[in-house]
């Protein structure tokens, strides 16, 4: 796989399966605004897309504590210009290295609309380790592993702990109810 669109719609898919929902991608562009608040991200996106079926839209981003959440909203873009290699370089003297992954899930259909949140908390790494996963997998140390970044864990081991893994089983657990 290659975009992180494909890996992060794969995730959500797997998690969902488990539930017997059924998820299938549109091909069409979101209007994302800016905020620091995934939730108010992924619920404005998905109240100006004018489509007619049970619909969600997912936004997630890696905050780091020293740095006050940066690059957070910004995750996409930092991955495009400064890149793993650019946060490990503003790290490099920094003993405090907390971060935390958010993903927030916005879905409506015809009658209600529901937001789910989940986060994973970890360290950032001292190197880039592992070529599994997507985006910061490589970096992120989560803290409820044994040591082992996102990267160099097997999919089913991340969707054990991850921040879209939770957000997702939430959004499931939801729907199986109604
Ligand atoms: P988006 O705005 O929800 O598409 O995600 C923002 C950025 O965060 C993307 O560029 C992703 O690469 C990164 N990101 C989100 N979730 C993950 C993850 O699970 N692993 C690694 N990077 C992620």
């Amino acid at each position: 796989m290659g975009t992180s669109s494909d890996h992060k719609y794969a995730e959500a898919k797997e998690v969902l399966s488990e539930y017997g929902i059924e998820l299938e991608r549109l091909n069409i562009e979101r209007v994302e605004i800016q905020a620091d608040d995934p939730e108010l991200i992924a619920e404005y996106s998905l109240k100006v897309l004018d489509v007619d079926i049970p619909l969600l839209i997912e936004d997630a981003g890696l905050y780091i504590d020293k740095y006050y959440g940066f690059p957070g909203p910004y995750s996409s873009y930092a991955l495009r210009t400064i890149n793993n290699e650019g946060i490990l370089k503003l790290m490099e003297e920094d003993k405090d290295r907390g971060a935390k992954y958010i993903s927030a899930v916005a879905y409506r259909d015809g009658e209600t609309s529901v937001t789910f949140r989940g986060e994973v908390r970890g360290f950032i790494g001292y190197d880039e380790k592992g070529t599994n996963g997507f985006g910061y997998d490589p970096i992120f140390i989560p803290e409820e592993g044994d040591g082992r970044t996102f990267g160099e864990m097997s999919a089913e081991e991340k969707a054990h702990i991850s921040h879209r893994a939770r957000a997702f089983r939430k959004l499931a657990e939801w729907l199986v109810k109604q």
